[in-house]
């Protein structure tokens, strides 16, 4: 078996392995998806299942990726068989890795659409769309609409754009990760982060930030449902990309002397950070416009460029921010990407770069069902009880279900089937902080993550 594979000596350093995390973690979960599945389901109470989904299990769970990567120094599924023999257990619990292999590989399938929109909307501010629709404030709203309507409508634009993400990403993938990433990444983040903050202050200026803030802050329980809870905790996996190997991949070359406590932390804590100032850039103005905040997959798109629409120098700032969204959901999908490639690396013995073209041409055929479901096509409107289309059916099977499934098995793998020794040298905490730790990888987790989702699929209704 191949296991001599591309991770080898990435990382040439501690920073070096934050960017790259920072990077997978930074992404269209932070600044699109976040935001409306927030509207969606009620503001302030979704808000703060969610930070508790992110610290009390995803911080958890991302440290016992990390050590496992390390551990095993291979691929996922070698690196899980790794461990279990290492601690006397079976090798069956590599299944973990094959779950994450599939939700990687499925959400590519939308995620490399939507970054394809943000790429069609780079082009949009450059033209002087946004300002153009400024300028009667009495339809400013439904012009700005009207874009994204056409946009998702139109089947052969999205073709275009989808098919070269796709191939950019291949690109990168195939080459194995390069300096030239870690570069942009460094840059990256900086400026995404900064442009995001500007935007909220303009925003809170322009727009209703007094209504933006108690909507995401005032916990009102009785706006959360149960499903609510679900799309949370599903969401806190999939914005720090969890339950897929990729941070048992990104820490299966940490330099020694990393500590997996701090870098996770600090990972979970930019990746929130950026959630929470997309949110409260973007509601200033979609209270303000009166939109609404469970608009759906089009809010980003629906609301912001109304603000650079009437922002001095707003389309030259929307071309900025919408190069940095297609920056951050790249580096992202590639690690969307790298997990079916290494798996067929070290699977089925194929060169990297046929890996990476077979699982980049079998996204492309998958996400052909996310285009045609937004462009409203017959055959995508799903029939069998659920509802929807095939873009919300792999939506909700990848976040809502594979990722919390994967993360029960992790949780489950590093609370009980890993010799708590191998943990606690590998956490490096003093023994107080290490019983924390553990009683959350071995209770909270798995008992949470199980009432939220038994709750959710009506097992106690
Ligand atoms: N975390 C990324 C985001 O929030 C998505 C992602 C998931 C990336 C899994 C890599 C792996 O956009
Ligand atoms: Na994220």
């Amino acid at each position: 078996m191949n296991t001599d594979t591309h991770v080898s000596n990435r990382w040439s350093s501690r920073y070096a392995y934050i960017l790259a995390a920072t990077g997978a973690a930074v992404g269209l979960g932070n600044i699109w998806k976040f935001p409306y599945i927030m509207g969606e389901n009620g503001g302030g109470a979704f808000v703060f299942v969610y930070l508790l989904c992110i610290f009390l299990i995803g911080v958890p769970v991302m440290m016992a990726e990390v050590v496992i990567g390390k551990r095993g120094r291979s691929t996922p599924a070698n690196a899980m068989t790794h461990v279990a023999t290492e601690s006397g257990h079976s090798s069956h619990w590599s299944i973990i890795g094959s779950i994450g292999v599939l939700a990687g590989f499925l959400i590519l399938s939308f995620y490399a659409v939507i970054a394809g929109w943000a790429a069609a909307y780079v082009f949009f501010a450059g033209a002087g769309e946004f300002s153009a629709a400024a300028a009667d404030p009495a339809t400013n709203a439904d012009v700005i609409g009207a874009l994204f309507t056409d946009l998702i409508t139109s089947v052969p634009q999205l073709l275009i754009w989808t098919t070269l993400t796709i191939v950019a990403v291949v690109y990168v993938i195939s080459k194995g990760v390069k300096e030239g990433l870690e570069t942009a990444i460094t840059y990256l983040m900086p400026t995404l982060f900064i442009l995001l903050f500007g935007i909220m202050i303009y925003s809170a200026i322009v727009g209703d930030f007094a209504a933006a803030f108690t909507f995401m802050f005032h916990i009102d329980f009785s706006q959360l449902t149960i499903e609510g809870a679900l799309v949370a905790l599903g969401h806190a996996f999939f914005t720090l990309s969890l339950a897929m190997g990729i941070m048992m991949i990104y820490g299966a070359y940490l330099p020694k002397g990393v500590s997996i406590v701090k870098t996770s932390m600090m990972i979970a804590v930019a990746d929130t950070v950026v959630a929470l100032i997309a949110g409260l850039a973007i509601y200033p103005i979609v209270f303000a416009h009166g939109l609404e905040p469970s608009a759906g997959p089009g809010l980003l798109f629906q609301s912001l460029p109304l603000a650079f629409g009437s922002m001095p120098f707003g389309d030259f700032v929307g071309v900025l921010f919408f190069v940095m969204v297609v920056f951050a959901a790249f580096t992202s999908a590639i690690a969307l990407l790298e997990s079916p490639t290494a798996y067929l690396v070290e699977r089925q013995n194929v060169s990297r770069t046929k890996a990476a073209i077979i699982a980049g041409a079998a996204v492309w055929i998958l996400s052909l069902c996310t285009i045609y479901s937004f462009a409203g096509a017959e055959w995508t409107k799903l029939s069998f009880g659920m509802g929807g289309d095939i873009f919300e059916f792999l939506d909700y099977l990848t976040a809502n279900i594979l990722l919390p499934l994967g993360g029960i098995l992790i949780s489950i793998f590093a609370g009980w089937v890993i010799k708590p020794e191998i943990l606690k040298e590998e956490f490096n905490l003093s023994d107080k902080y290490f019983a924390i730790v553990l009683t959350l990888l071995r209770y909270v987790a798995p008992i949470g993550i199980l009432l939220v989702f038994l709750n959710a699929i009506g097992l106690f209704k």
